[in-house]
């Protein structure tokens, strides 16, 4: 198993279900409420974890209640969060969700914390990324933090794995020429390289545009349909677990977390891992919640 270090985001998240989302201008009736641990980056550092990775997360948290809550929770998993700032003045993050009948969701964040951790404080964790097999990273912390992670990795040839999510307008080109691996989805790779992906002629078309940034490892997912993959000349979709989803929050997370837990630095399992990884989130969207949902190394085969 890997060891696996984690830069992003840690979100308290407050989820209400609803029969169907609210149009601009309605007010409902939600018929649940909880909160639960999440964050993309939070979520991903989980779910390898709980697939088997030694784990770290390198982020912020504020110094408020919710910092404490969510700090840990990271802890109560066994991850090692020597690299998580506790920083005065700000929020921890926070994530509202709506999730409606059918398992979608509609995500509104609030970054407090996760965009305030700078470069200097990633320096100080720069031997955790050393000793690692990969490192990861999302887009919804600071990205100049994120950017000096990873020319870290590099100068240790640690492979990196950007998951360019939430989309951002900008592309960051500098953290995209030291990024090893590429994992968005379809509405992230249309943003990123300006092709509409329909079928497997264009996720090539897309992941050779990605692969002209200097990037050797694509995976772009694409929902209930699986993930589509190309390194080192080969390419296919594998496709996902048929299962009936009540709440798809955290199931890109889970992917992710869960397939670098047993992929090869070179790259040369990618379909084995990525089976992993759709084997994993096929659990993580039948549960509610995002950190609750993840799936437990014993219950994936
Ligand atoms: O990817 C799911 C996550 O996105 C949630 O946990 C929420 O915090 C948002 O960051
Ligand atoms: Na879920």
């Amino acid at each position: 198993m890997n060891t696996i270090t984690v830069i992003g985001s840690i979100n308290l998240d407050t989820t209400l279900r609803v029969g169907q989302m609210p149009k601009p201008g309605e007010t409902m009736h939600a018929k649940e409420h909880f909160t639960a641990g999440g964050g993309k980056g939070a979520n991903q550092a989980v779910a390898a974890k709980r697939s088997g990775a030694d784990t770290y997360f390198i982020g912020a948290v504020g110094n408020d209640a919710a910092g404490t809550v969510m700090s840990d929770l990271l802890e109560q998993e066994e991850i090692d969060t020597t690299g998580v700032s506790r920083l005065d003045n700000q929020s921890t993050g926070q994530a509202f969700i709506t999730v409606d009948d059918a398992g979608e969701n509609s995500i509104m964040i609030f970054s407090g914390a996760n965009n305030s951790f700078t470069p200097e404080d990633v320096k100080e964790s720069t031997e955790i990324i050393g000793k690692s097999d990969f490192l990861i990273s999302q887009f919804e912390s600071a990205i100049n933090s994120t950017t000096e992670a990873f020319n870290i990795a590099r100068s240790k040839q640690v492979k990196t794995i950007l998951n360019p999510a939430p989309a951002l307008s900008e592309m960051p080109k500098e953290l995209l020429s030291v990024t090893d691996m590429i994992i968005p989805n379809e509405t992230e790779t249309e943003i990123l390289t300006g092709i509409k992906v329909t079928d497997e002629k264009s996720l090539k078309e897309a992941a050779d545009y990605l692969h002209g940034l200097g990037i050797e490892a694509v995976i772009i997912t694409i929902g209930s349909k699986g993930a589509f993959y190309d390194v080192n000349g080969k390419s296919g979709v594998i496709p996902a677990f048929k299962v009936k989803a009540v709440d798809t929050t955290a199931a890109g997370d889970t992917f992710i977390g869960a397939l670098s837990t047993i992929l090869k630095p070179d790259f040369s399992n990618i379909a084995e891992a990525i089976t992993y990884g759709n084997q994993a989130s096929s659990l993580t969207v039948q549960r509610y919640g995002a950190q609750p949902s993840i799936p437990y190394k014993n219950e994936l085969v």
